[in-house]
């Protein structure tokens, strides 16, 4: 059994998020989802909101779930028996941040691979955080985001501004 741990702040869940949960559960028995509380960085939803909005996401998904998950990742891992950590590279600016988390993860736990994934190329420029803030802006991100997501931000955040002629 091969399990492959996607961790995030997943604030909120992105097509792009989705599109690397499709991938690694081609090549996974199990991915498991793992939301962090990410407190310090001040999330726009609850770690039980992000949760939710990820499970809805995933419905068809057989072999994905989604937990939650505080304190160090690697304790996580071992402690779901993952294999691996599959983490996302939109583009170089990722890299330098992305690499030193994955070797740190590999010195506090030598058994954990971390595993970069590219999404499709149409979501390089998607970020949660730019999400937010289109949404925060009044703009429409229904082509970044799954409906339902797209909703959740709209009740946070208010609706979608006219266009102005
Ligand atoms: O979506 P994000 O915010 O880029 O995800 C970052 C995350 C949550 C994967 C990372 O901050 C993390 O692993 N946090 C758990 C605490 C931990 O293990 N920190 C040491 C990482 S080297």
């Amino acid at each position: 059994m091969r399990t492959a741990i996607y961790p995030g702040s997943f604030d909120p869940f992105t097509n792009g998020h989705l599109d690397l949960v499709h991938r690694a559960a081609k090549l996974f028995d199990h991915v498991i989802v793992a939301v962090a509380k990410s407190e310090g960085k001040g999330p726009l939803f609850s770690l039980d909101e992000r949760l939710a909005l990820i499970r809805q996401s995933i419905q068809g998904e057989p072999n994905v779930t989604a937990d939650a998950f505080d304190g160090l990742l690697v304790n996580y891992v071992d402690q779901q028996e993952g294999q691996a950590v599959i983490r996302g590279l939109r583009a170089v600016s990722d890299f330098e941040f992305e690499f030193q988390m994955a070797l740190m993860n590999r010195k506090l736990n030598e058994r954990v691979e971390t595993i970069f994934m590219m999404p499709k190329d149409t979501y390089t420029f998607l970020s949660s955080r730019i999400v937010k803030e289109i949404a925060r802006l009044g703009g429409d991100v229904s082509a970044f985001v799954p409906s339902h997501v797209g909703v959740a931000l709209r009740e946070k955040l208010g609706p979608i501004a006219p266009k102005s002629s």
